[in-house]
């Protein structure tokens, strides 16, 4: 079978690798793809939120499978648009992508399920969420902006200046477009934060091994937040008994509240979770694979995930057993100098051969080829990926990947995994 991947990153070339080991796959093409991923899949020039250009490649290459990797695309409905042509997808309907969509939308079916959240209080006009800030007077304060924006529409400000600055900035200034026209303030959580995957067909849900993301730019957790700076699998805070809580106080209500709503939720749901001591909180929806958590997470993955993708698509996953391997993995991300602000594009990458190199996996998030060189053309450029037996010799094989690969400016941190050795060690 012929399988069109639609997306551009990293988590986009891990699904592509993955989706190759299938005996049943004879080919992946992708758009818009990477220089990179042009090394494994048949890249084309339409947009990954294109969706009548999506349905025509669709057509014109006469795929047999579709995978929407990003939010965008499936909050503005192309699995939809996909199978109302007959095609056969991966990933939710719009109907079901508000859960990542729409902030208000998740954080009240959470209230409306007693499904374990921060509390929270929705806003529409500036001046009231600023009233309110200075009222309640708690800093940090947690203010998310309603739809999606990229990623960055979360502000933890620790004073009422930043805070009122942030508001203005996402109501009235409009940094994130008509994401902003809803804002939600969040109680402050603390504790240590899991990302869990789960492959869901609507009836049953069946959890990916867990992660541990980067998010900010700076070794110990430092600058400004980014898409992520690295991942581990797994996440040692993550243990059999917090999953077994999750299972009952978590997954499954969200799968049941979905349902509820007429809002059936098929393909891959992403459970941000903080483990507070007063038990695992959900943090956010994601309506897809994480980037760069799906880097991790799917070298695990011994099960050939086209069958997978049937399962869910025939509603049976119950009977498929999802097998993982016990190694370690971890992905440390190579950044264009400057990022997650502005950077340079189009500097030459060095070190690799045909976009990958010995003893790791190069997912590749931001490259292009001109002139038959490999160029950066992205913030986040390279997810050196390796397994490990443990997760020291994963990180020490992606650690001496970085070391030989080079580009001018480029950045990465130093310390992707260490929480989650110390914690290991800890824990035990
Ligand atoms: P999000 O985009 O919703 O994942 O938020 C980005 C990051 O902000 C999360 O990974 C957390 O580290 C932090 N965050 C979000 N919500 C809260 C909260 N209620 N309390 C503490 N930290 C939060
Ligand atoms: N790594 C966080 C996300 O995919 O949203």
């Amino acid at each position: 079978m012929k399988v069109l991947v639609v997306g551009g990153g990293g988590r986009e070339h891990a699904l592509i690798r993955k989706i190759k080991e299938s005996p049943r796959v004879d080919s992946v093409a992708c758009c818009p793809g990477n220089g990179g991923i042009s090394y494994d899949a048949k890249c084309y020039n339409v947009a990954a939120t294109d969706i009548d250009g999506v349905v025509k490649l669709a057509k014109e290459i006469k795929a047999d499978f579709v995978v929407v990797a990003p939010d965008d695309p499936l909050v503005m409905g192309m699995v939809d648009a996909l199978n109302k042509e007959g095609f056969k997808t991966f990933g939710p309907s719009s109907a079901a992508a508000i859960i990542e969509g729409s902030k208000v939308f998740s954080k009240n079916l959470m209230l409306k399920y007693n499904i374990p959240t921060a509390g929270y209080k929705v806003f529409d006009k500036a001046d009231e969420v600023i009233d309110y800030l200075k009222e309640k007077n708690e800093f940090p304060a947690v203010i998310k902006a309603d739809g999606l924006a990229l990623g960055k529409g979360v502000i933890i400000p620790e004073t009422l200046d930043d805070a009122i600055a942030g508001v203005k900035e996402i109501m009235e200034d409009k940094i994130f477009g008509a994401s902003g026209n809803n804002v939600v303030v969040e109680e402050f959580l603390t504790g240590p934060e899991v990302s869990v995957l789960a492959f869901t067909d609507g009836k049953c849900v069946k959890p990916m091994v867990s992660s541990m993301d980067h998010k900010r730019a700076l070794d110990g957790d430092r600058g400004l937040n980014t898409g992520g700076m690295g991942t581990v699998s797994p996440n040692p805070y993550y243990t059999d008994e917090i999953a077994k809580e999750c299972m009952e106080r978590i997954f499954l209500p969200t799968i049941n509240a979905m349902n509820s709503e007429g809002r059936t939720f098929k393909g891959c749901l992403y459970f941000g979770l903080m483990l507070t001591p007063k038990g695992p909180k959900v943090i956010e929806y994601n309506c897809r694979f994480g980037d760069p958590e799906t880097q991790v997470v799917l070298p695990r993955l011994k099960t050939d995930i086209m069958d997978i993708f049937d399962a869910i698509n025939n509603e049976t996953l119950s009977d498929l057993d999802i097998e993982w391997s016990d190694d370690a993995c971890s992905c440390v991300i190579m950044a264009s100098g400057g990022y997650p602000k502005s950077y340079p594009k189009g500097i030459e990458i060095t070190g690799l051969e045909n976009g990958q190199l010995d003893g790791v996996t190069v997912y590749h998030a931001g490259t292009a080829i001109n002139d038959g060189k490999l160029v950066t053309s992205g913030g986040r450029v390279l997810g050196v990926t390796a397994l490990g037996a443990t997760l020291e010799d994963a990180l020490k094989k992606s650690y001496d990947g970085v070391e030989k690969i080079k580009f001018d400016g480029a950045h990465y941190r130093k310390d992707i995994g260490q929480k989650a050795l110390k914690a290991a060690v800890n824990g035990k």
